[in-house]
C-alpha cells in the first residue's frame, strides 16, 4: 500500500507510540484487503465503548493511548445509563470502570453521544468517505445517506479517527457497492416486520449486497429496522430499495433473484410470555418515542419496561418521555439492552428488533421474542 512520506514518518514512530500503533492497524488492514492507498475521511464512530464487551483488558490498552483524534470521532452506547445506573441494577465497581472508559475516549477527543445511532446527530452526506463501527449505522450511512464506510471492528474505528484516515477498499469504492441479488417483497409490510425480513434474510445473503422491490415506500425506520437485523444475522454492509435508496438507479438489477414474502417471517413475530419488555435496537428514533407515548398515554405498564434512545433524543422529546414514564416505563440513555448488564436479572426478553433478537441470547444469556412495538407495549399494560 502507499504511504505518503508523513504516512511513514507517523508509522516509523517519529509522532509517538499511539499514532505508530494506529498506523500499524490501518496499514496492516489495508494490507489485508489490497487497499491501495489512505483516504481522509470526515468522521469515525467507535465501539467497544461498553466495560461489559471489552472488560479490564479494554480499559488497559484505552488508558495507554495519548493523541487527539483528527476528524470528528463519536462513542456507541456504553453499559449503563450514566445518571440512572443504579435503578439499572449497576454496581459501583462497573460504574467507576466504565467511567474511566468513558474518560479515556474524552482525552483522545471522542465525543461521548454513547448512542448507535450517530445518523440522527449529523447525517452524512452522499459520497463522504467515513470509518464507522457498529453494524446498523454502517448499513445506515452506506445505504440510506449513500455515505461510504466499511464495517469497522472499534480498533480499526478508532485508528482511523486518530490518524483522519482510512484504508482505500470495499465500500470506498463504487463497483463493490453494486447489488449482487435481487429481493422481491410480495407483500406490503410495515413496521416491525422490517426488523422481521431482516432477521430472515440476513441469514441467507451473509455478505451479498442486495437490492429491493418493495410494495411500499420504506420509512426512515423501517430501513433502520431492516439494515439493523439484515447486519445482525448476516454481514451485509449495503442494500438497495428501487425508487427509494440514492444508489440504487445507477446499477441495473442483479439476475439472481430472491422472493420473499410474510409468509416466510410471520414465525419470528410470535412471543408467549416474557418477563420483561425492552425495546430501542438501534437507538429509537423521536418518531418512534412519539409513537410509544400515544401508545402508553393513560396507562400502567404491568411488567418492568425498558426504553432505550439516546440522550438527544430524549432531550428533543421531553413530553412525550413524560408520558412514557408516567406508565412505569423507563427510558434509559447511553446504553442498551444488549451491551449492559441490564437483562440478566430476567430470563426472557420481549423486543421490537430483529437485531436484538439476534444478540440477547448470545450477549445476555437469556431467551428473546420479537413482537411489533404496538405488541410489545400492549403486553407491557396487559392488553394482550
Ligand atoms: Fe444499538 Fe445496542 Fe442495538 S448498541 S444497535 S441498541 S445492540
Amino acid at each position: 500500500m502507499y504511504l505518503t512520506k508523513e504516512e511513514e514518518r507517523i508509522l516509523e514512530g517519529e509522532f509517538g507510540e499511539t499514532l505508530e500503533k494506529a498506523m500499524r492497524i490501518l496499514v496492516s488492514l489495508g494490507e489485508i484487503y489490497g487497499a491501495s492507498r489512505l483516504i481522509p475521511i470526515s468522521s469515525a464512530h467507535i465501539s467497544g465503548a461498553s466495560y461489559k464487551t471489552i472488560g479490564d483488558a479494554g480499559l488497559l490498552y484505552l488508558s495507554s493511548l495519548s493523541s487527539k483524534v483528527r476528524c470528528r470521532a463519536t462513542l456507541n452506547p456504553v453499559g449503563m445509563d450514566r445518571e440512572r445506573w443504579r435503578e439499572m441494577g449497576i454496581s459501583e465497581d462497573f460504574f467507576e470502570k466504565q467511567m474511566r472508559i468513558i474518560e479515556c475516549y474524552r482525552k483522545l477527543g471522542v465525543e461521548d453521544i454513547c448512542s448507535c445511532t450517530p445518523y440522527y446527530f449529523q447525517r452524512p452526506s452522499f459520497g463522504e468517505h467515513l470509518a464507522w463501527s457498529e453494524s446498523n449505522a454502517v448499513i445506515y450511512a452506506n445505504s440510506v445517506c449513500g455515505a461510504r464506510t466499511n464495517r469497522e471492528g472499534a480498533p480499526g474505528a478508532l485508528a482511523s479517527a486518530l490518524i483522519g484516515k482510512t484504508p482505500l477498499y470495499g465500500m470506498h469504492l463504487k463497483e463493490e457497492r453494486a447489488p449482487t441479488v435481487t429481493v422481491t417483497v410480495r407483500d406490503e409490510l410495515r413496521d416491525e416486520e422490517f426488523g422481521a425480513l431482516g432477521y430472515y434474510l440476513g441469514g441467507i445473503l451473509r455478505r451479498e449486497k442486495p437490492i429491493f422491490r418493495l410494495q411500499k415506500e420504506p420509512t426512515e425506520d423501517e430501513m433502520k429496522k431492516l439494515g439493523a437485523a439484515m447486519a445482525a444475522t448476516g454481514a451485509v454492509q449495503i442494500f438497495h430499495i428501487e425508487n427509494k435508496t440514492p444508489e440504487a438507479s445507477l446499477y441495473p438489477l442483479p439476475d439472481e433473484r430472491i422472493e420473499v414474502g410474510r409468509e416466510e417471517i410471520k414465525g419470528i413475530l410470535e412471543f408467549s410470555d416474557p418477563d420483561v419488555i425492552a425495546l430501542g435496537c438501534p437507538h429509537l428514533s423521536e418518531e418512534e418515542i412519539k409513537k410509544i407515548a400515544v401508545l402508553l398515554k393513560g396507562k400502567r405498564v404491568e411488567k418492568d419496561t425498558w426504553i432505550c434512545t439516546s440522550r438527544e433524543i430524549r432531550e428533543r422529546c421531553r413530553k412525550e418521555i413524560e408520558i412514557i414514564e408516567r406508565s412505569g416505563a423507563k427510558v434509559i440513555c447511553d446504553t442498551c439492552m444488549v451491551v449492559s448488564p441490564l437483562l440478566e436479572r430476567y430470563s426472557c426478553a420481549l423486543v421490537e428488533s430483529g437485531k436484538a433478537l439476534n444478540y440477547v441470547p448470545t450477549m445476555c444469556g437469556i431467551d428473546a421474542q420479537m413482537t411489533t412495538i404496538e405488541n410489545c407495549i400492549k403486553h407491557a399494560v396487559g392488553e394482550i
